[in-house]
């Protein structure tokens, strides 16, 4: 990074370049949510295939799996999300609006209307967002007219077993608030078909969705967000071999993001802070525009869940060590990933502000393997068809290799070269008069603004990294 980069540099880059634009923007939004555009849903799936590779297809100790969104309700009773997921509320008596009270940077002070000593007690408040499954949702009624005019009286759940099955507490569900409880779930599904040695993980990437009190500072704190997690199952005496490997491994992870090491620190939770599942976990937090904030985390599940699941569902969660008499259930650590953290720690790393030919130039110096657009390709004069003829072969040639190649004829070479530059595409290639005499071309680093000039044939044999 060469300055400090501000937040609204990437939300106003974010949105003119098209990543990422305000959930039901026009609509006034929907407060934390937001949508990805061409560009954001390309680095987005680039670093989740990264994360996919490096942790489930190039190892032989890693089962992928993508479980439902919506569970059953006992998913989240036995975890301890229905009691515990909770963050402390707080009212203003004054202006009423609400706020999560270990957030507040002045708990006396109402951030809204300045009013002191104005909170309420907290409440505490449950994240999940709570649905009703199945055509049981009618708001609670009593009693609803039908569109025949008659009105349909809600029986009483004792009268008969259909009204008992249909309207009792049966259809809540809820939106999963982490991934991690769909591979808890799958875990004996995965063992009996596979049969796995010890240890061994089951990954998951998916949608995520909390309620949040105050959901903040663009992507950080969304109510709707992606994770990407990794339930690595060890022997119980074995965790803390496991846990020192995972945190190798995460750093090889954030290295190929192109997070600089010094903008990541490891945080040892205390005890008091920790989930109430976890007996040891480290915060990775990185220095986001905000601030140094939670980026992934690592945790020591125990055993934690598969317990929880044994006790509630009566089956058992034990692994059965081959060829021995020795059953236990495993114990757990979880490396949980968040992607739209992960993206906004690469696009901050990436910001850079330089001057060309004295003018402002943004460009993102994203790593090649991440970059939305890998080539952008174009005629120098849009109104020659000679040149653009021949651009459009060269185009369909890279394409047909990176996939992720972009046309573009709109403006003047100079502006084509900073758009590109603002959506970080390493390499820009024209073709001009002398491509037509000689089959060369030109290419552009994105970085150093050099351009040289290599034959056709040759762009074709450059390594993709
Ligand atoms: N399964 C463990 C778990 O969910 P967590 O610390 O609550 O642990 C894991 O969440 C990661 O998910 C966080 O480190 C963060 O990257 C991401 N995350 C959590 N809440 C988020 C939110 N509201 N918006 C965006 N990302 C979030």
């Amino acid at each position: 990074m060469n300055k400090e980069v501000k937040l609204e540099d990437i939300v106003s880059l974010a949105k003119r370049r098209g990543f990422i634009y305000q959930g039901s923007e026009v609509y006034g939004g929907l407060s934390g949510t937001w949508d990805y555009g061409p560009l954001g849903v390309a680095l987005k799936r680039n670093i989740m295939n990264l994360w996919w590779q490096m942790f489930v297809e190039d190892r032989d100790d890693m089962y992928g799996v993508d479980a439902a969104i919506l569970m059953n309700q006992k998913v989240w009773q036995a975890s301890g999300h229905v009691d515990t997921f909770t963050d402390p509320l707080v009212f203003c008596k004054k202006c009423h609006s609400r706020h999560r009270a270990d957030k507040l940077e002045n708990p006396n002070k109402c951030p809204v209307c300045g009013e002191e000593g104005s909170f309420t007690d907290p409440v505490q408040f449950n994240m999940m967002f709570e649905t009703v499954v199945g055509p049981a949702g009618f708001g609670g009624f009593n009693s609803i007219e039908l569109e025949n005019g008659e009105t349909y009286t809600k029986p009483q759940a004792e009268e008969t077993n259909i009204a008992a099955l249909i309207f009792d507490k049966n259809d809540r569900s809820y939106l999963r608030p982490e991934t991690a409880q769909g591979i808890f779930t799958n875990y004996k599904n995965v063992v009996d078909s596979f049969y796995p040695d010890l240890p061994f993980g089951i990954a998951q990437q998916g949608k995520a969705f909390r309620n949040e009190i105050s959901p903040r500072d663009f992507v950080f704190r969304s109510r709707e967000f992606e994770q990407m997690e990794v339930e690595y199952f060890v022997h119980p005496e074995k965790w803390e071999e496991a846990f020192e490997q995972w945190r190798k491994d995460i750093e090889v992870f954030l290295d190929k993001l192109g997070l600089p090491r010094e903008s990541v620190e490891e945080v040892e939770v205390p005890e008091n802070d920790r989930a109430h599942y976890s007996k040891r976990t480290i915060d990775y937090e990185f220095a986001f525009p905000h601030g140094k904030d939670e980026l992934l985390g690592l945790a020591y599940r125990t055993d934690f869940d598969l317990a929880n699941i044994q006790r509630a569902s009566g089956k058992t969660m034990e692994y059965h060590v081959k060829g021995s008499d020795e059953t236990f259930v495993p114990h757990v650590i979880e490396p949980s990933f968040g992607v739209e953290r992960a993206l906004m720690a690469v696009l901050t790393s990436a910001y850079r502000e330089d001057e060309q030919n004295g003018e402002k130039r943004i460009y993102l110096a994203l790593p090649e393997h991440l970059a939305p657009v890998k080539y952008a390709v174009s005629p120098l004069l849009k109104n020659k068809p000679e040149l653009v003829e021949k651009a459009r072969e060269v185009y369909q040639m890279l394409k047909k290799k990176y996939g992720t190649v972009m046309w573009d004829d709109n403006g003047n070479i100079g502006k084509r070269y900073r758009r590109q530059d603002e959506i970080g595409t390493p390499h820009c290639v024209v073709i001009d008069f002398k491509t037509l005499e000689n089959n060369t071309v030109t290419v552009r680093d994105r970085d150093t603004t050099e351009q040289k000039r290599v034959e056709i044939g040759s762009l074709d044999s450059e390594p993709s990294t």
